[in-house]
């Protein structure tokens, strides 16, 4: 196989890398997800592992993520098969490049339908709907609009719809000035809400939820779900990080990069749960209300705070803007696919693409209504299933794989070059990379299929296929 370098473009300058890696980064896992998350689960105990998840899986498979996309420049498939191929590896690592795809196809369809709720409360907003706004009227809102098919469908089609405007104009002119007012504007705005928060009387109890551990209130789920959550949140274990890897200038500094990124985007995940919490405690609210709980505590804050109006219709803005810079980046990856492995045009593709997700996103809209009775797996709705099979197996899965990759197939030269740590640094890196990280990994798996005993059974089994193809590998 030829080597190959598909993707032409590249980011202007090392800073628009980092703001559109941001920006995919940055999107409503930290607005709206993270909060309700760790409100199901307890709070201060899941925000410890979650944490601990980012730092000790997230940030290398970030790095990694990144590293082989600049090494392979091309799309996730491509990119897994020709490098796989340079170091005679086998053909099936295209497989991973495979699952990113569909992961990613499957969660643009529902995350543009929770996007359309953000559109649909910034609309509100400007037509002074949350003046004065009670907590009780507040929650009504919201279930108003979820009741609503039609409501839901529109503002889900008008969410696909900037996400595909955007992508088929390709990466420069889309994305580049859209970022560099977001990230510090919305950064603006969370500090504003937290000046706010601190007045409500809830902010100390938020800040012992958020981060006072007490842990037997934690399952195996939740770390699972603080797991998969670590992976939504950075955008790793599907290839939007390969994708957007693959258009950074080689002269930069992926490490360094990778740091900024995993650290804006926990900043932002705090803050907004510090807020939300505040206000949920304030005004008797359940912090486990779910999905719907970023848009029942904040409309109270803006109904009551002074400048309510204008903040609050800038910050429906901006998580429109956060959710499209992260939309855009789930589409991107197939969208290259496309372009590069069978020529079709970028507007074809994105359109193409854009229709079936749509598709696929009318099920999300229903099981906020119609379908809310209707359960896939276990008790979950259509929303819930494809959201924890994507979340909470296919990126972990994936991130697991690409670390692999790295550690064991990637080339040496490669590893050194796009992984720029210091020397002292490297080699606890790649022991890190080839022991802590797919061990962890698939305790936290082991530990959800099975209970008690039987976790030693499966993990040494794991343990025992992992040795053999590193033996294989070795050879
Ligand atoms: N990280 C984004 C968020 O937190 C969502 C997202 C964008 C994503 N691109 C991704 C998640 C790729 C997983 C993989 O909202």
């Amino acid at each position: 196989m030829r080597a190959l370098k598909l993707s032409t473009e590249t980011w202007s300058s090392k800073q628009v890398f980092i703001l559109a890696a941001v920006g995919s980064a940055v999107g409503l896992g930290n607005l709206w997800k993270f909060p309700y998350i760790t409100g199901e689960n307890g709070g201060g105990a899941f925000v410890l592992v979650y944490l601990g998840c980012v730092l000790l899986l997230g940030l290398p498979v970030l790095i990694s993520e990144i590293a082989i996309g600049r090494a392979g420049q091309a799309n996730p498939v491509q990119t897994m098969a020709v490098l796989a191929h340079k170091k005679g590896g086998s053909r099936f690592w295209s497989l991973l490049g495979v699952n990113g795809l569909l992961a990613s196809a499957l969660i643009l369809s529902f995350y543009t339908v929770i996007a359309g709720w953000g559109l649909a409360y910034f609309v509100h907003s400007v037509q002074g709907v949350f003046q004065d706004i009670s907590a009780q009227q507040a929650s009504t809102h919201l279930d108003e609009l979820l009741a609503s098919p039609h409501e839901l469908l529109f503002w889900h089609s008008v969410m696909t719809l900037l996400t595909v405007v955007i992508v088929a104009r390709g990466i420069r002119k889309g994305l580049e000035n859209a970022l560099n007012f977001l990230v510090p504007g919305l950064f603006i705005v969370l500090l504003v809400l937290l000046g706010y928060a601190t007045t409500t009387g809830g902010f100390e109890r938020s800040w012992s939820f958020l981060f006072a551990a007490d842990f037997s209130k934690l399952s195996w789920q939740s770390v699972l779900v603080a797991m998969g959550h670590a992976f939504f949140t950075l955008s790793i274990g599907l290839g939007t990080m390969m994708v957007y890897g693959s258009y950074f200038a080689k002269e930069h500094s992926i490490v360094k990069a990778s740091v900024w990124i995993a650290g804006v985007d926990t900043l932002v995940a705090l803050l907004a749960g510090l807020v939300i919490f505040s206000i949920v405690f304030a005004n008797g609210l359940e912090p486990s209300a779910g999905p719907g709980l970023l848009f029942q505590t904040l409309p109270i804050a803006f109904g009551q705070m002074s400048g309510g109006w204008f903040f609050g219709t800038l910050f429906f803005a901006l998580v429109v803007f956060a959710a499209l810079t992260s939309a855009i980046s789930l589409l991107e990856p197939s969208v290259s696919w496309l372009t590069q492995r069978f020529g079709i045009a970028r507007v074809k593709a994105a359109w193409g693409l854009g229709a079936a997700i749509w598709l696929l996103g009318v099920g999300s809209v229903l099981s906020f209504n119609a379908w809310q009775e209707v359960h896939f797996l276990g008790e979950r709705t259509f929303f819930e299933s494809l959201d924890f099979v994507t979340t909470n197996i296919m990126l972990p899965m994936g991130g697991l794989f690409m670390v692999v990759f790295v550690a064991w197939v990637f080339e040496e030269r490669d590893r050194v070059t796009e992984i720029d740590l210091p020397a002292n640094l490297r080699r606890g890196f790649l022991w890190n990379l080839r022991w802590v990280v797919p061990v962890v990994i698939l305790w936290v798996f082991a530990s959800n299929l099975v209970t008690g005993t039987q976790v030693y059974w499966l993990m040494s089994g794991a343990l025992l296929l992992y040795a053999a193809y590193i033996t294989k590998v070795m050879r």
